[in-house]
């Protein structure tokens, strides 16, 4: 069993990752066991940000799961502004049964967590989005079966994406290159608890501003938006600094033969991929949107259900 919340993939061990996606498997490939588990559960959705995929995989996940979700969006609680989020955390606490929030700050998702005593999931916050990672190992297993010594090169900005990617990596056994622009580097504190939690699988999780280096031999590229959401104003002037780590057919090329291609999603085509690379057989990226909701809700019951009433 793990803690009350899932806020980071660097709070799990690597045997509580390994099984949020044993669940995920099975939770995908046999829905109809887990129907009841959260009957008359309510979630709450704190939104500061928009979503597709975050919003409908687990609002639909309660639904199937049993429960319902309430979607709170950014001009309906105003997170801070309307109502401190230790008032609002408090509140929540004594009607629903779970929360999931994306924020702006990460700060707002742990003091979520502070205050309110149901779990708290974090569903994409400034620092980490943990989420989507799981989503995406799953879909990695399903691709590439072990996990365990695979190379996974993350092409673009040092961002809340590549955070987590280098906690999961480190959890799971995979190595994670990160392979950005100078200056856009991900945080050294997340580099350097990434590479501690990594002595458990011997995983190495490096950084790089060469490309050759970071994508040749990779069994997996992934890439994401070059200005996430907040970052707007800066997403001209980003775009002629990551034009050359745009993944294409040249940068595929560099990796493996038989190497997958995954985005969290909303893709900017033509900006950080092309169409012709989202759209080609390596790319895996609606099955990285579907497995969200086998994966969430995994850590939903993984959270709210005795580990003996799962296994
Ligand atoms: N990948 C992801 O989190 O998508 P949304 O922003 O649409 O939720
Ligand atoms: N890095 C992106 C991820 C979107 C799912 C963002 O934060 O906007």
């Amino acid at each position: 069993m793990f803690g009350k919340d899932l806020i980071s993939i660097h709070d799990l061990t690597c045997d509580q990752v390994a099984a949020i996606l044993d669940t995920a498997i099975k939770v995908k490939a046999n829905p109809e066991d887990y129907e009841h588990f959260l009957s008359g559960c309510t979630m709450a959705m704190i939104f500061e940000k928009p979503s597709l995929r975050t919003r409908v995989s687990f609002e639909t996940g309660m639904t199937q799961l049993g429960g319902h979700a309430i979607y709170l969006g950014p001009n309906d609680i105003s997170l801070g502004k309307r109502e401190s989020v230790p008032d609002i955390a408090r509140t929540l606490d004594r009607m629903v049964d779970i929360i999931m929030a994306r924020t702006f700050a990460h700060q707002s998702v742990l003091t979520l967590a502070q205050y309110a005593e149901v779990p708290v999931i974090n569903g994409l916050s400034d620092y980490s989005h943990p989420c989507q990672v799981l989503a995406d190992f799953q879909t990695i297993s399903e691709k590439k079966g072990e996990l365990k010594g695979l190379t996974l090169a993350y092409v673009g900005d040092g961002n809340n994406m590549a955070h987590s990617l280098m906690f999961i990596g480190a959890k799971t056994g995979v190595n994670v290159r990160i392979v950005c622009p100078k200056g856009y580097e991900p945080r050294a504190d997340v580099l350097a608890l990434a590479v501690e939690d990594a002595k458990e699988t011997g995983a190495a999780i490096t950084v790089t501003n060469e490309l050759n280096e970071g994508v040749s031999g990779a069994g997996v590229v992934y890439t994401d938006v070059w200005a996430s959401m907040g970052m707007e104003a800066e997403a001209e002037a980003r775009k002629a600094i990551f034009r050359p780590f745009q993944v294409n057919a040249a940068l595929m090329a560099k990796a493996k033969e038989d190497a997958i291609f995954m985005h969290c999603l909303p893709a900017h085509r033509g900006d950080e991929v092309t169409d012709e690379v989202i759209e080609s057989w390596q790319s895996v990226v609606f099955d990285e949107a579907e497995n969200r909701l086998h994966a969430q809700k995994a850590v939903i019951l993984r959270l709210m259900v005795a580990e003996g009433e799962l296994d």
